[in-house]
């Protein structure tokens, strides 16, 4: 059966554009409920365990320090079938790919500046979470 929680967050340029408030208002209104929200600020080397499984691309030291220029919104989200519904609500990675309506085609800028990430799999949307959130912090 599929997960009914993904991660997401707002990443700094769409924080620095004062997107918040649009981007998580298309999550509530594409059926998503906020478990969990909090806007923090990565260092390089947070990041840089957040993108651990990425280490070796080429794109590694760029997302790193991208990622922790500036603070991000992250969140747990809850929906039925939340990490397969969310990627699609947020669109392609490269926004020249995304469709009409998702997070990415309104508000990304570039494949790196890409306004928010999602969860690939339940099993990631679970450790995502648990990095930014304890147990005391998900509702
Ligand atoms: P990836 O997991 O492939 O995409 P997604 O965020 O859609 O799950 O890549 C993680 C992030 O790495 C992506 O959101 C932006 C960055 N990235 C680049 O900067 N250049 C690239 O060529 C790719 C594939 C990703």
């Amino acid at each position: 059966m599929a997960g009914n929680r993904t991660f997401t967050m707002i990443k700094p340029d769409a924080v620095q554009d004062n997107h918040i408030g649009a981007i998580t208002q298309m999550m509530e209104e594409g059926g998503f409920r906020i478990v969990a929200m909090k806007k923090t600020r990565l260092t390089p080397e947070r990041a840089g365990d957040f993108y651990a499984v990425h280490k070796e691309r080429p794109f590694y030291n760029d997302l790193v320090s991208y990622m922790s220029k500036g603070p991000i919104v992250a969140m747990i989200l809850e929906k039925d079938n939340a990490v397969e519904d969310f990627r699609k609500l947020i669109g392609a990675t490269n926004p020249a790919q995304a469709e009409e309506g998702t997070i990415r085609k309104r508000f990304a800028k570039s494949i790196e500046s890409n306004a928010v990430h999602g969860s690939d799999s339940d099993e990631n949307a679970k450790i995502e979470g648990d990095f930014f959130f304890g147990s005391d912090e998900q509702f």
